[in-house]
Order: C-alpha cells, then sequence, then structure tokens
C-alpha cells in the first residue's frame, strides 16, 4: 500500500476497509464509504473476510498446540481484534505482530495493552529482514529461529517480485523445521463484479494482484507446502455454507484463494 494513504484519512485505506468489512471502529467516514460500495457490488465480503479472520485461529491452535512451534511472527497484522492470533496459541508463545499503517500499530498497542507476549511493531512485510533484525525482536527471540511466519490476506498485494523476495528472505533467515503459513488470494478478473473492485482499488493507488496458484508455487520456492497442501478457504474452514455460485465464480472456483503450510 502507498504511503500517501497510510495517515491521510481523506483518501480511503484498504487496512481501514478491511477493519470496516470486519465489523471493527477503526477506520473513518471516507474508508466506511470505500467499504459500503464493495458491499454494494458484492454483497458476501464481509463474510469472506470474517472467515480470512477466522482461519487465523485455526492457524494459531495448529501452530501451537499440535506442532509445538514457540514463537510466531505475523507480518501485516492488521488490528489484533476480531479473533487474531494471540487469541488461540497455547500459552506461553511469543506472538510478534506488525504492520506497515502507523495508526494501526498505535491502536493496536492500545488494545493489546500489557497483554504477556504479545508484541508489535511497525514494519514493511515486502521486506522482512527490517523487522527480524530488529534489536528488540532478536531480544524477544533470544535466538530461537525456529519460527512461524505468517502472511494472512496480504499477497494479493504485493507484486511477484516482492513475494519471491520475502519467501528467499524467510528461508535464508529461519532454522530448519520453520514454517510459513500463507494465503494466496485467487480471483476470477475477468468477472464484471471482480473488475469493478480491482479498478476501485486501482484507482485509490492500491493495486490488488489476482494470480493462480501454479505462479504462487513458483514464487515461494524453496519453501515446500507441507502434506496437507493448498486448501481453499472452503476446505479450511467452510465456506461452502455460506457462498452461492454466483459468489463462487467472481472469487473464482476455490473460493477466495488458498491457504498453505509452507515448511523449510
Ligand atoms: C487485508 S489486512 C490483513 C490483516 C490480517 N493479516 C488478517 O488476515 O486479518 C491488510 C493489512 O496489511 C497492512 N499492510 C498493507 N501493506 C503492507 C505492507 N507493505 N507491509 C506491512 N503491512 C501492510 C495494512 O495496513 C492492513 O492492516
Amino acid at each position: 500500500m502507498s504511503e500517501k494513504s497510510l495517515l491521510d484519512t481523506t483518501k480511503p485505506n484498504p487496512g481501514r476497509i478491511y477493519d470496516y468489512l470486519l465489523g471493527g471502529h477503526h477506520n473513518f467516514e471516507v474508508d466506511r464509504r470505500a467499504g459500503d460500495f464493495i458491499k454494494s457490488l458484492a454483497p458476501f465480503v464481509p463474510k469472506m473476510v470474517r472467515l480470512t479472520r477466522w482461519c487465523l485461529q485455526d492457524i494459531a491452535r495448529t501452530l501451537t498446540y499440535e506442532r509445538g512451534y514457540r514463537c510466531i511472527i505475523d507480518f501485516a497484522s492488521g488490528l489484533p481484534t476480531m479473533g487474531h492470533l494471540h487469541t488461540a496459541v497455547a500459552p506461553g508463545t511469543v506472538v510478534i505482530y506488525s504492520d506497515r499503517d502507523p495508526i494501526c500499530v498505535e491502536y493496536s498497542r492500545e488494545i493489546l495493552g500489557d497483554t504477556p507476549n504479545v508484541y508489535y511493531f511497525q514494519a514493511d512485510c515486502r521486506r522482512p529482514e527490517e523487522l527480524l533484525n530488529r534489536p528488540e525482536v532478536e531480544a524477544i527471540l533470544g535466538g530461537n529461529r525456529r519460527v512461524a511466519f505468517v502472511y494472512w490476506a496480504i499477497t494479493g498485494f504485493m507484486t511477484d517480485e516482492e513475494i519471491a523476495n520475502v519467501a528467499r528472505v524467510l528461508y535464508d533467515w529461519s532454522d530448519e523445521g520453520s514454517c510459513w503459513a500463507v494465503f494466496l488470494m485467487e480471483g476470477n478478473p475477468e468477472h464484471p463484479t471482480a473488475k469493478r473492485i480491482l479498478d476501485f482499488y486501482r484507482q485509490i493507488g492500491e493495486p490488488v494482484y489476482y494470480r493462480p496458484l501454479a505462479v504462487f508455487r513458483e514464487l515461494v520456492q524453496p519453501w515446500q507446502p507441507d502434506e496437507l497442501g493448498f486448501r481453499t478457504l472452503e476446505e479450511w474452514h467452510g465456506l461452502q455454507d455460506t457462498m452461492t455460485e454466483d459468489d463462487k465464480q467472481f472469487i473464482a472456483a476455490g473460493g477466495g484463494g488458498y491457504g498453505v503450510y509452507l515448511v523449510k
């Protein structure tokens, strides 16, 4: 997302639009108008956004209770409300959230207060090394590099080159056995509704990229999917009951995209 829209409350900002669609209160009139416009085009979007957020709870439980990770590092976290990761992790897990939007960081720190083991930093997810190399983060990790990274509902705002770069940086930084939970947004860019939504995001200077799964698989090399593989939101968190056939056509047969646990 562009720097200019972060603090400019006269222009809609995708992070705050997302918060509005989630039912949150950290947004401005201009964001609510943009969110209402999107809802008027695609009424199921708020449901999808909430389901995407709920998947984070599945991720938190799987990573910590089942797979034993003691630290989750989440990029482009948005606000830690409405069931974010730290509410579902095993006791004692360290959660490091981050976001580029300074308003979001400020609100988030306020929301978290002194919740133990949960941290929030300002960082750009396209350059993860900036967060990972911060002295405060190094101190929190205490040398632990067997961690779980999360990039959820953000790759749609990143170019191919940015995703490939992130994959390489995370892989090189982390120890063997690390994991990267990532969501690939997919849609049918030819669908008339999708076209209007993509146009809208382009107009506010925040282009959204739909890319096919085959391209995404290549971009995240050398990370490899675990045995569960790439799963649609339908498979991940039961989206099937909430979407009409037209909804599905709009966001592609898969139901909005794919989540995956990539492993090193
Ligand atoms: C769609 S929300 C996703 C929030 C959260 N990951 C989730 O799944 O609920 C997008 C968030 O990404 C943030 N964001 C956008 N571009 C970013 C970037 N380059 N680096 C870090 N955060 C970014 C926005 O500020 C916003 O809070």
